[in-house]
């Protein structure tokens, strides 16, 4: 694999608006509309759309893809778990990018980074489709450096890394662990680049934790949802994104 060019400039945003659906479902109502807050997204400065398909359903529906794909002229970002169901989707609708995710149905949120290194002969046959249609496969895992190279290794394009950690350990105001979670996740981006990786981020970032991740010269994307779609509460959709905007991009600077 060729090693990418020197680390550019202006950092991705993808909105992911996964989260305007849970609030459509707590009432099984048809708003708020997921197709327009992703409108809404792209008039804000989003470079991207990211949506998550669950097995169960919770929040975005089968609906909400084929709208999105049907209406967005942002690349979506399709994340989803190495299933059969999933993989038949995603190639029945070839999205710009498939973001592949562990997935538990009892979990809360997607609670760590996949296991590739494990999975590796499994996931090397399961992405090949998906690339060969065209989709940019992204791997959504922790910062360890055997996954990492187990990503390569099956021919990932891309891989993201799982910020989660990074953000809990900040918002319980464990600075040492933080920083040491930080400076893990600053080496496994460079590391992950070396490879020929393109490095994206994501999960629970704010705006109290977004800049030292975006300052990372080799991430080229982060994907943020379940804050902005609270601070949206506040301050409405468009000017919540725009702050994480300018967040981005002045830490960029
Ligand atoms: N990236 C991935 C791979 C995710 O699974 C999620 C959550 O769906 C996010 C980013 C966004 O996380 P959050 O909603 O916490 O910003």
């Amino acid at each position: 694999m060729t090693a990418p060019t020197a680390p550019l400039g202006r950092l991705r945003l993808g909105v992911n608006i996964d989260h305007v659906a849970t609030v459509r479902n707590a009432r099984g109502s048809a708003y708020p509309d997921p197709v327009r807050a992703a409108k809404l997204a792209e008039a804000a400065g989003a470079d991207g759309i990211t949506a998550h398909l669950r097995e169960d359903r919770r929040h975005i529906s089968d609906a909400d893809i084929e709208a999105l794909m049907a209406a967005l002229t942002l690349p979506l970002n399709f994340e989803m778990a190495a299933t059969a169901e999933m993989q038949a989707i995603a190639l029945r609708h070839r999205p710009h990018a498939v973001c592949i995710v562990p997935e538990k149905r009892e979990e809360r949120t997607t609670e760590g980074g996949l296991e590739v290194a494990r999975e590796e002969n499994r996931l090397a046959h399961f992405i090949a489709p998906l690339r060969d249609a065209g989709c940019r496969v992204s791997i959504f895992i922790a910062a360890d450096p055997r996954q990492i190279e187990a990503a390569a290794r099956i021919g990932a394009a891309v891989i993201e890394l799982h910020t989660g950690a990074y953000c809990d350990l900040h918002a319980e105001g464990q600075i040492d662990q933080r920083d040491a979670e930080l400076a893990r996740l600053r080496d496994m981006a460079a590391f992950a680049h070396s490879l020929g990786l393109e490095v994206h981020a994501g999960h629970g970032l704010t705006y109290d934790t977004v800049q030292p991740v975006a300052a990372f010269p080799e991430v080229m994307e982060l994907n943020i949802g379940h804050f902005l779609i609270g601070e949206a509460i506040f301050r409405g959709l468009d000017p919540a994104i725009r702050e994480m905007r300018r967040l981005m991009d002045a830490a960029r600077a």
